[in-house]
């Protein structure tokens, strides 16, 4: 495996990513890692993150100088070059920094990196800090107008610098370099799929889990689901689920969990329906954070009840995500971030974690579920919150406003599958703003409800952009959603991206 150590930057996960698409298996770790750690590891490369600090500031993140002396290719980048060329006796300056497309030349013949690739290339720079003396045993092999030394190489010691980020797509051989560092410098093998993922998985369960038991909180979701499968497949019957329905769910879900998991693969699933539990403590309740703060603290409540019931329970199994880790704080650390479908760790149980999906990445997670033979309307599901519905109907959540922006909800997801926008779209639901105003149908007076349609496109969900869903498609939206749920007579179309809205209106 290649090792990234994190100084901070805004790609770091994103190199780790870029590595394993090429079948290296890649983790990022602490930059404070020793160099003691690093030799346990025995990985076969190590890259230097990015990172927004300057390298002389006296609260620097640094790296174990020591880990020079080990005789393991280092990839600098960006600030993991200068940190390189700070700690091996180069030079670096602060300077006014550099954003963008920039054009560097390749000056030497053999700047091992870029070997196979044109003199002149664009790089994505994005810099404060430049390096302007290599440390000895280093050549300069790239250079731009703002940036006279843009990388640099030790051959004889492996060592090597990029001012850009190649894990960026716009860096144009971007992908070429890294492929040059894992394969010709660290002599990497391309062995990393994900069917050596699940068997390694299902060893590593059983090793862990012996002739124990293990619960797992199934929210619906994506992570959860696959979880349950793989467990399933490790250890079968020591496995018990719990489903909580709270009431909040959108049309049909529950069934189809229940029919998928349990009915095509044979979990076992406890259903809890606690519907009524959930809207008895939300009655009256119209401040969007209180209600999130009671779902999530009855759905606890529930689960923990839940779980007594059951015996001899000694671990937990979470659906936790590699990036859901890397936000917690760093990664060598044992910090847990509840899952947040699952709406946070029961406290007073003590269980030991078992999360499989934890060096996953979401897409990857979705990959493990369709070798797992899951069905796709499973595994490419949208984000659904852990709140559910009870967010989307705006204020007091009553059970004929629940019906209702269940029900259009069912009709919009029905024409944007029908529209094949299902995967192109990140998220699509309907909200029930709760304002009521005047309409005609037939011959006579209305005064509905108007719904609102949401639609966004996104990476991650931490920006957004309205999707840009064609007219038609939204007529016939509109139409079906009026004339098919009592109690609307209004449709309108939410065209604000995230910021300045959220996606979410509550
Ligand atoms: P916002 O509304 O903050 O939403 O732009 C960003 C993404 O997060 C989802 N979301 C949640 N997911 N529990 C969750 O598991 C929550 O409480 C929650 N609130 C928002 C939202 O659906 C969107 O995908």
């Amino acid at each position: 495996k290649i090792i990234v150590l994190d100084f901070g930057s805004q790609y770091n996960q994103l190199i780790t990513r870029r590595i394993r698409d090429l079948g290296v298996y890649s983790e990022l770790m602490s930059h404070e890692i020793t160099a003691d750690e690093v030799k346990a590891l025995n990985p076969k490369g190590i890259i230097f993150s990015g990172g927004p600090d300057s390298v002389y500031a006296k609260d620097a993140l640094r790296v174990d100088p020591e880990i020079f002396k080990l005789g393991i290719p280092i990839l600098g980048i960006c600030y993991g070059m200068q940190l390189m060329a700070y700690n091996l006796g180069g030079q670096v300056k602060s300077d006014n920094g550099q954003y963008g497309r920039a054009a560097i030349t390749v000056t030497s013949d053999d700047a091992k990196l870029f070997a196979n690739t044109p003199k002149e290339q664009n790089v994505w720079m994005s810099h404060g800090d430049l390096v302007t003396k290599v440390p000895e045993g280093f050549t300069a092999v790239a250079t731009s107008p703002e940036c006279p030394i843009a990388a640099m190489q030790d051959t004889a010691r492996n060592f090597y610098g990029i001012q850009f980020h190649a894990e960026v797509r716009n860096t144009d051989y971007g992908n070429d370099i890294l492929k040059h560092f894992a394969f010709d410098v660290c002599h990497a093998e391309a062995n990393w799929s994900m069917d050596d993922f699940i068997d390694l998985q299902i060893q590593h369960i059983r090793e862990t889990v012996g002739d124990k038991k293990v619960l797992l909180g199934l929210s619906g979701g994506v992570d959860s689901s696959v979880v349950g499968v793989l467990l399933h497949k490790a250890i079968g019957t020591q496995l018990t689920s719990i489903f909580v329905d709270h009431g909040l769910l959108r049309k049909g879900e529950a069934e189809q969990v229940m029919n998928s998991l349990k009915g095509k693969f044979g979990l076992n699933i406890i259903q809890v329906n606690a519907a009524d539990r959930f809207l008895s403590k939300l009655k009256g309740v119209s401040e969007p954070e209180k209600k999130r703060k009671i779902i999530g603290n009855e759905f606890i409540q529930v689960f923990n009840d839940e779980a007594q019931k059951l015996d001899g329970i000694d671990f937990l199994a979470q659906g936790t995500l590699y990036t859901d880790v890397v936000e917690s704080g760093t990664d060598t650390a044992q910090t847990i971030k509840s899952h947040h479908n699952v709406g946070g760790l029961p406290e007073d149980m003590h269980f030991q974690l078992i999360e499989p999906l934890r060096t996953l990445f979401k897409d990857e997670a979705r990959e493990l579920g369709e070798k797992l033979g899951m069905p796709s309307d499973l595994v490419w599901r949208q984000p659904f919150p852990g709140p559910g519905l009870g967010i989307r109907v705006i204020g007091e959540i009553t059970p004929e406003k629940l019906e209702i922006v269940r029900e259009s909800d069912f009709i919009l997801r029905d024409e944007i599958k029908k529209a094949g926008l299902d995967r192109d779209i990140w998220q699509y639901f309907t909200v029930l703003p709760g304002i009521r105003s005047v309409g005609v149908m037939g011959d006579g007076r209305t005064y509905d409800y108007t719904v609102g349609i949401r639609a966004v496109t996104s990476i991650d969900g931490m920006t957004a952009d309205f999707a840009h869903i064609p007219y038609e498609v939204l007529a016939q939206i509109s139409t079906r959603i009026v004339n098919e749920v009592k109690h609307v007579n209004r449709i309108v179309y939410d065209v604000t991206s995230k910021p300045p809205s959220t996606i979410e209106w509550e």
